[in-house]
C-alpha cells in the first residue's frame, strides 16, 4: 500500500513539473521527449508576450528539459558571467538585409486524413497549435494542386479516364479539396491574427498531357512550349472562362470562389526529381531549365497576366527543387529577360542529394539575381532512403537539423521556410506509395492521441517570434563559435529578435552586443534552442 501511495505522489509531482512547461512529457526510447495531447488533457502553448521596458524575454527549448520555457531578464541586474565568454556576438544594426515572408507547412491530403481520425476538439487544438498566437503562429501555408505522394490515391483535376480534354471541360476539384484541404485552410484563416500567405504548387498534370501517359513518373508535357499541351497545362492552373452557357473554373479561380486567395504559385514541384533520384512512382512532371524558360515565356506568364494574375497579384516562384539546382535553373530561366519579367522569386527545397547541402548556391543566386527573392518551400526528416528511419517520436537531433538549416538559409538571404506535411501518423503516413516521412505533429490514430515532436518547437522558435515583415540584421562573431548557430531580426514593431542554437554537449557562454541597451551575457545550455526578444523600440 505504502509503495503504491508513493508512486501516486511521484506521478502527480512529475505531472505538475512538466506542466510548468505546458507539456505532458512522453518518452519513446529517443534522446528526448514529445508533448502528448489527448481529449482529457492538452496543455495549450503559451501566447507570445512582449517584455516590458528594461527587460528581455528568453524562450528556451532543450533536449532534456524544456519546451518554450519563458524567463524574463532584468537588464539592470544582469550578472557578469563567472568565466570569460567563449563567444562575442555583435549585431551590425546598419546591415539590414532581406524582409521575411514567413514560416509554415503544407496542407497535404495526408494531413487532412490524419486529422479526420481525431475527435473534433483535438483536431482544432492542432490547428491552434499551428496557426494561432497560442501556438507557433505559422504565417505561410502551402497547398498542393491535386495529388502528391502524400495522398491516398493518384489523381489530377481532369483525369477524364485517360482521354484527352484540351479544353479542360471536365476539370473539377476533387473530394480531397472539398472535404480535407479547403476546410483546413478556412479554419487556419479564421485562427490567424496577422498576415497569412498561401502558396500553391503543382505536382503532376493529367496523364493524357504527358509523354509517359501517366500522372506518376517522369514524363514531360507533350509537344513543345507554345503548343496545345503546354497551353492547356497553364490554363488548368488558373483560368476562368465564359463559353456560351458554361463556366469553367480552374484551380486558382475555384479556390478563390471559396474565399481562398493565393499569395504565390511555384512553376512546378521538383521538376528534376525523377532525374536526381530515379523515383518513378511519384506524381511528377519534368521540366528542363530550357523548357521551363519557354513555358513561362510563351504560355504561363502571358496567360497569368491575361487572367488578372500578373506579378503584382500573384508571386510566381521558379524551381521549387533542391539547392543544387539553383544555379542551373536560374542561369537559364532568369537570364532570359522576358521569362524573368514574369517571375518574382526562387523557391528551393532542403533535401540533400549525395549528402551535399549546397548552401553557397544561395549566395551565388542572390548576387546574380538580387531582385528575385529566395524562399525555402519544402523540408522533412526521414526522407533519406527507403530504409531510413521514418517518423520518430522524440528525436531531438532532428530538431537541431531543422534549426540549423533554417538559420543557414536565413543567413544567406532566404525570406521564409516552409515545412512539408503538417500532420502524419506515427508510422509517417499516410501515402499511397508508402513514402513515409517524419512530421512536427504525429497522430496515434488508434489511441486518439497526438504528439508534438521536438521539431515542432524548433521551427516554432522562428515562426512564433519572427512575424512577416521582419528584417534580417547582420552580425559578426568573435571567439569559438563551433556548434553554435544564430540569426537576428528587427520585427515590424522594432522589437529585436535573436534565435540561437547550441548543438554542443556542453554549455556555451556568450555576450551579445548592440541587441539591448547593454551587452547581454547568456549561457546556452548544451543541446538547446532559444529565442531572445527585446521590448518594442517604437516610441509611443
Ligand atoms: C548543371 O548544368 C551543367 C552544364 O549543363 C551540368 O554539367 C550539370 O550536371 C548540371 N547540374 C545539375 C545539378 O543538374
Ligand atoms: C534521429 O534522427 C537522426 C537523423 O535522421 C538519425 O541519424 C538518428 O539515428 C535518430 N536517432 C535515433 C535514436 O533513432
Ligand atoms: C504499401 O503498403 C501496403 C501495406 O503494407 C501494401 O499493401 C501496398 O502494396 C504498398 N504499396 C506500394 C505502392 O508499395
Amino acid at each position: 500500500m505504502a509503495f503504491q501511495l508513493s508512486t501516486v505522489v511521484l506521478i502527480v509531482l512529475q505531472f505538475q513539473l512538466s506542466l510548468t512547461d505546458h507539456c505532458i512529457k512522453r518518452y519513446f526510447n529517443q534522446n528526448s521527449f514529445v508533448c502528448a495531447c489527448d481529449t482529457r488533457s492538452c496543455p495549450s502553448i503559451p501566447g507570445t508576450t512582449r517584455p516590458p521596458k528594461g527587460y528581455i524575454d528568453q524562450w528556451v527549448s532543450s533536449r532534456s528539459l524544456h519546451r518554450f520555457h519563458l524567463t524574463r531578464l532584468n537588464l539592470n541586474r544582469l550578472s557578469r558571467p563567472l568565466f570569460p565568454p567563449s563567444l562575442v556576438v555583435t549585431l551590425r544594426l546598419n546591415d539590414r538585409r532581406q524582409t521575411i515572408h514567413g514560416f509554415g507547412g503544407a496542407f497535404t491530403d495526408a494531413t487532412g486524413l490524419n486529422l479526420a481520425t481525431l475527435p473534433m476538439a483535438l483536431r482544432d487544438q492542432i490547428m491552434r497549435d499551428y496557426f494561432s498566437t497560442d501556438g507557433i503562429d505559422y504565417s505561410i501555408g502551402r497547398v498542393p494542386i491535386a495529388g502528391t505522394d502524400f495522398s491516398a490515391r493518384v489523381y489530377s483535376y481532369d483525369d477524364n479516364n485517360g482521354e484527352e480534354d484540351l479544353e479542360l471541360k471536365n476539370f473539377a476539384l476533387q473530394p480531397e479539396d472539398i472535404n480535407l484541404k479547403i476546410p483546413m485552410i478556412k479554419r487556419a484563416l479564421e485562427l490567424k491574427n496577422g498576415p497569412f500567405r498561401l502558396l500553391c504548387s503543382p505536382w503532376s498534370s493529367p496523364g493524357w498531357m504527358k509523354t509517359n501517359g501517366n500522372i506518376i513518373g517522369a514524363g514531360f508535357l507533350k509537344g513543345v512550349p507554345g503548343g496545345p499541351y503546354y497551353k492547356a497545362w497553364a490554363k488548368y492552373l488558373f483560368k476562368f472562362q465564359h463559353n456560351y452557357c458554361f463556366l469553367f473554373d480552374r484551380f486558382l479561380d475555384s479556390y478563390s470562389k471559396e474565399g481562398i486567395n493565393f499569395w504565390a504559385m511555384t512553376t512546378q514541384n521538383e521538376p528534376n526529381i525523377a532525374i536526381e533520384i530515379g523515383i518513378f512512382l511519384l506524381h511528377n512532371l519534368r521540366f528542363t531549365p530550357e523548357n521551363m524558360r519557354d513555358w513561362v515565356k510563351y504560355d504561363l506568364g502571358p496567360e497569368l497576366e491575361k487572367a488578372g494574375y500578373g506579378r503584382d497579384k500573384l508571386n510566381l516562384l521558379l524551381l521549387d527543387d533542391n539547392r543544387q539546382l539553383l544555379v542551373n535553373y536560374t542561369q537559364i530561366v532568369l537570364k532570359d529577360e522576358t521569362a524573368a519579367s514574369f517571375i518574382n522569386g526562387i523557391a528551393f527545397h532542403w533535401y540533400k542529394i549525395n549528402n551535399q547541402p549546397h548552401y553557397n548556391e544561395l549566395n551565388v543566386v542572390h548576387n546574380n539575381f538580387p531582385n528575385h527573392f529566395l524562399i525555402s518551400t519544402e523540408a522533412c526528416e526521414g526522407y533519406q532512403s527507403s530504409s531510413a528511419i521514418k517518423a520518430q517520436l522524440g528525436n531531438w537531433t532532428r530538431a537541431e537539423t531543422y534549426a540549423k538549416d533554417i538559420i543557414k538559409d536565413l543567413n544567406r538571404y532566404t525570406t521564409g521556410w516552409v515545412d512539408w506535411n503538417l500532420v502524419l501518423d506515427t508510422k509517417g503516413g499516410s501515402s499511397y506509395e508508402n513514402n513515409s516521412a517524419d512530421a512536427l505533429i504525429l497522430v496515434d490514430t488508434d489511441r486518439k492521441i497526438y504528439y508534438r515532436n521536438p521539431m515542432f518547437y524548433s521551427l516554432g522558435h522562428f515562426s512564433k517570434f519572427i512575424p512577416p515583415g521582419s528584417v534580417y540584421i547582420g552580425h559578426q562573431v568573435q571567439g569559438n563559435s563551433r556548434g553554435v548557430y544564430l540569426a537576428a531580426f528587427e520585427d515590424p514593431s522594432n522589437q529585436m529578435v535573436i534565435v540561437i542554437l547550441n548543438t554542443n554537449d556542453y554549455p556555451v557562454n556568450l555576450i551579445i552586443n548592440k541587441f539591448a541597451q547593454v551587452p547581454v551575457p547568456i549561457t546556452l545550455d548544451g543541446h538547446s534552442i532559444r529565442t531572445l526578444l527585446t521590448p518594442s523600440r517604437k516610441v509611443n
